[in-house]
């Protein structure tokens, strides 16, 4: 199993390691980010978390890094429990990770046929097959509207529901085939890829976690301690740049009695950073990262 970590370089320098510190990988994937966060560390120790099975199982051998099995909602508690709060600095690189995408079963590419599928954790129960199949043509409507930007979500809904009246919808090239008509001509894999990642979204209640994790790293940052965020698409990305700009994910900025802003993060960079061409060239899945990094006050 191969991932080649994103932006690499610019994620080390912005977590600004100690080699004594304590550091959080909260989506440890193929351990791409951790293995150089080890690198740099001596005394210190790395706790990673993933709630996929498969990136459990590539665990590095090292007795400095805990992994952790579990949903980065539940950060907080379980760093309690391994009474390493506070912490130096966290990473978060969200998203798939190439090995999702490379298993075909999984759902998670448009690129193969494969069960509808999408769960990161496939001990829960909400798969795409049950979102696609049972949910109502409303609630798909909305779903591909906000979570997938798709501006023609009325139709497909309507496709969708007219669809699976004749058979069910099993396959990711079986929804492919159903919801083709609904796409621009020689846009089709563009179509695709914004409804898995409505799908993708929905499955694993990803914005909603994403917001629980942001407010829990106020709680479990040193003051000083870096917080990195990689995301892949402006729905993510959005609700980052808010969080870390106002405390909150309106990005509305609050001030005290005194009208000083009440914030709880320095910015490091002021607009995000993004791969340089090489890398989008040898990493195609890097194309749409954006970085921001930032310190907690
Ligand atoms: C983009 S990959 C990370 C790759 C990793 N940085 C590397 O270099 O190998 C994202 C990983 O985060 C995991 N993940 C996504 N959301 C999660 C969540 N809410 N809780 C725990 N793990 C999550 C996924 O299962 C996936 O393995």
């Amino acid at each position: 199993m191969y991932h080649e970590p994103v932006m690499i370089n610019e994620c080390i320098k912005g977590l600004a390691i100690k080699p004594d510190g304590i550091y959080v990988d909260i989506t440890y994937g193929s351990g791409g980010h951790s293995k150089e966060i080890l690198k740099k560390l001596t005394k210190g120790k790395l706790i990673a978390f993933d709630q996929d099975d498969d990136a459990i199982r590539n665990k590095i051998e090292d007795e400095r890094l805990t992994l952790i099995h579990q949903n980065f909602r539940y950060m907080k508690n379980f760093l309690k429990l391994y009474k390493t709060v506070p912490v130096d600095g966290i990473i978060a690189d969200l998203g798939v990770s190439s090995h999702q995408l490379d298993v075909a079963e999984r759902g998670f590419s448009t690129r193969f046929d494969g069960e509808l599928d999408l769960r990161m954790d496939r001990k829960k129960r909400l798969s795409a097959r049950e979102v696609v199949n049972n949910y109502s043509e409303r609630q798909l409507r909305e779903i591909f509207f906000k979570y997938g930007e798709i501006k023609n979500a009325l139709k497909l809904a309507a496709i969708i529901e007219k669809s699976r009246r004749e058979s069910e919808i099993k396959t990711t090239s079986h929804l492919k085939d159903i919801i083709s008509i609904c796409a621009k001509r020689g846009r089709e894999n563009k179509y695709y890829a914004q409804v898995f990642q409505a799908l993708r979204i929905e499955v694993n209640n990803e914005l909603e976690i994403l917001k629980v994790m942001l407010g829990q790293t106020v709680e479990v940052l040193k003051q000083g301690g870096r917080l990195v965020v990689i995301s892949y698409h402006s729905l993510e990305d959005r609700l980052v740049k808010n969080f870390l700009k106002s405390g909150n994910f309106k990005g509305e900025i609050e001030k005290d009695f005194y009208g000083n802003p009440i914030v709880n993060f320095k910015l490091i960079n002021k607009k995000p950073i993004i791969p340089n061409e090489e890398e989008i060239k040898r990493n195609n899945r890097s194309r749409s990262a954006k970085l921001r990094i930032a310190e907690k006050i």
